[in-house]
């Protein structure tokens, strides 16, 4: 694909995903968010889904967690929001933040699925269970698969806690989040 065509492209997926209807969560949403940051990333980050602050922006993780995660992204890997690539499993806020439903995450997920092969990151970082256990195809809880790296398409796969997680648990839990951070880092070449 040319460079304009693959930007284009982006750009009907978008479109697309700010005017679907393919699931129940359209009804309760504010916004459809859709991801942020440099669609030629070379990390991408996955959370859940958009909270109360991220559907009335519009902007995934920009209330506390999303505060936790661009602290430690930087401290971590010494990166912004604006140079790494954040995305959703679910682009629509389920009603009072409760868990994505089967359903909905099975019909979201193409958008996730095409972003990912769009942004062609090095590393994934997947955060939480929701991320992690779809990007994988695994069942086990991120407890038990996070602490390692996992071969993922053309790249590598780094499952941590979601950061609401950590801002609950703290101490050791935040202690992992950054170690796991930094085993991203050293996956894409940024030292040691
Ligand atoms: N939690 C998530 O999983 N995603 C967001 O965008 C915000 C909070
Ligand atoms: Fe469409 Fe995903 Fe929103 Fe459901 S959550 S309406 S599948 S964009």
């Amino acid at each position: 694909m040319t460079p304009g065509a693959a930007a284009s492209s982006w750009e009907v997926l978008r479109a697309t995903a700010l005017s679907c209807t393919k699931c129940p969560l359209a009804e309760g949403r504010t916004n459809v968010v859709f991801g942020v940051g440099d669609p030629h990333a070379d990390l991408l980050f996955v959370g859940e889904g958009p909270g109360h602050q991220e559907d009335l922006a519009g902007e995934p993780f920009v209330g506390r967690s999303g505060k936790l995660l661009d602290r430690l992204m930087l401290e971590e890997i010494g990166l912004t929001r604006a140079q790494c690539y954040i995305a959703n499993v679910v682009k629509c806020r389920p009603p009072q933040n409760r868990d994505p439903a089967p359903a909905e995450i099975e019909a979201c997920r193409p958008y996730l699925e095409e972003q990912i092969t769009h942004i062609n990151p090095t590393v994934v970082v997947a955060l939480g269970n929701f991320a992690t256990r779809l990007l994988l195809d695994r069942a086990e809880g991120i407890r038990q698969l996070r602490g390692a790296v996992y071969p993922y398409r053309s790249g590598h796969l780094v499952p941590t806690y979601h950061p609401a997680y950590v801002l609950r648990a703290g101490g050791e839990a935040l202690a992992e989040m950054r170690a796991d951070l930094i085993r991203a880092k050293r996956l894409m070449g940024r030292g040691t």
